[in-house]
């Protein structure tokens, strides 16, 4: 392992007396919080690209977590402090607004007034607060350190009793990242970080925020397995405009189509031969073959699990990406090729894509190796040294 960089989950003590001293730290000694709540940054085994087109996604929590130390104040006052920034971001609740009006927020705090924002439209009452946080999910890797931090605060504010009161809690997170922070995501991040369970992975119908846990144990499986995630270090390019502009072509397509998302395409052919261009023909293509991609690996799963198997779907996932929606770059390729090479069952991108991580599903016990095979490759191509950790499924926020 010498030279390879993991990134370690803190358990939930070190995490909680994280905030809890960073808490006395910033509001002063002898100050305490109301409570202490968490919650995971995600990764998806499949289903990429799929959730802003109504589509199916099969994303499991992290054991990395973003923790929150939060006292409610008597005023709508918002006041933060983080482990990752300097200073004190503060707010008045009342006058944050949507992105493009007098109320618009910069700066990570958006994320956090963004829930509490959309949590007064849906008719709670949310007082300002004195809050921090802290994390152990890495930031700019494609693994929703975003949706951590919403997640983690809509639990702290808000009622997360049963899973309806979390999808609604989802729905608040997802008009937060949208309308305050202006990030035009499609709901799987934040579905991850509030509906998933431990030993489950999260199938989501993106039509109708429906979710089924379906049990994903890696490591009980016949050849058992483990989840390595490769953190890539590419740099995000144009990330956001590559995104709306991927998802703005599905709008388009499915408005020639005449079908209110592609999730409603029922023969590939048919809605292929109706379209104009070929790059749209290859948009489409993705997304309709991508859903058919979960449902065949939640077939696999609930029929004993075959790891290999699941791995060749996910191959075929990433080079739909890379061929079809062109949304990698060369390290995402090359981390995928290289893993597949060191013995994966198999891996693909995750997320967004132009940079962030992949997840390569590996023999158990082999991660390490496949781990070091990774950064040699990635030191002999001159890339930026890569990350790892192992992504064992976990609980939503609480
Ligand atoms: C990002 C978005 C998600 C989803 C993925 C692609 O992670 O936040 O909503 O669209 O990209 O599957």
């Amino acid at each position: 392992m010498t030279g390879i960089v993991w990134n370690r989950a803190w358990d939930r003590e070190e995490g909680e007396s994280r905030v809890r001293s960073l808490f006395t730290r910033t509001f002063g000694a002898g100050q305490l919080p109301d409570g202490v709540w968490s919650a995971p940054g995600r990764i998806n085994l499949i289903g990429e690209h799929t959730d802003y087109n109504g589509g199916s996604c099969l994303p499991f929590a992290l054991p990395h977590r973003t923790y929150v130390a939060l006292r409610r104040r008597e005023d709508d006052l918002v006041q933060l402090s983080s482990g990752q920034e300097d200073g004190l971001w503060t707010a008045r609740l009342s006058e944050v607004g949507p992105v493009g009006t007098s109320g618009e927020v910069s700066g990570w705090g958006a994320y956090v007034v963004g829930v509490a924002w959309a949590l007064r439209e849906a008719g709670h009452d949310v007082p300002g607060f004195d809050a921090v946080v802290d994390s152990c999910v890495p930031y700019g890797a494609g693994l929703s350190s975003s949706a951590a931090l919403e997640a983690a605060f809509a639990v702290a504010l808000g009622d997360a009793s049963d899973d309806a009161a979390r999808a609604a809690l989802t729905a608040a997170c997802v008009r937060a990242e949208n309308e305050i922070a202006g990030a035009p995501t499609g709901g799987m991040d934040q579905s991850a970080a509030l509906r998933s369970t431990a030993g489950h992975a999260l199938l989501l119908d993106c039509t109708t925020w429906a979710a089924r846990q379906v049990p994903f144990a890696p490591g009980a499986h016949e050849p058992a397995g483990e989840v390595l995630v490769i953190d890539t270090k590419a740099p995000h390019q144009l990330v956001d405009g590559q995104y709306a502009a991927r998802r703005a072509a599905c709008e388009d397509a499915a408005r020639t189509l005449g079908v209110a998302t592609l999730s409603e395409v029922t023969s590939l052919p048919d809605a292929l031969a109706q379209l104009p261009d070929d790059t749209a023909r290859r948009r489409v293509r993705h997304v309709v073959t991508e859903i058919a991609r979960v449902d065949e690996v939640v077939g696999l799963l609930s029929s004993g699990g075959d790891l290999p198997a699941v791995g060749r779907v996910l191959v075929a996932g990433h080079e739909s990406l890379r061929d079809d929606y062109e949304v990698t770059v060369p390290e995402l390729d090359v981390a995928v090729e290289a893993a597949v090479d060191a013995g994966a069952f198999g891996a693909r991108m995750v997320g967004g894509g132009f940079g962030g991580s992949v997840i390569a599903l590996v023999p158990a016990g082999s991660a390490v190796d496949v781990a070091a095979h990774v950064a040699a490759v990635f030191a002999a191509r001159g890339f930026a040294a890569p990350a790892f950790l192992l992504a064992e499924p976990s609980d939503a926020a609480s």
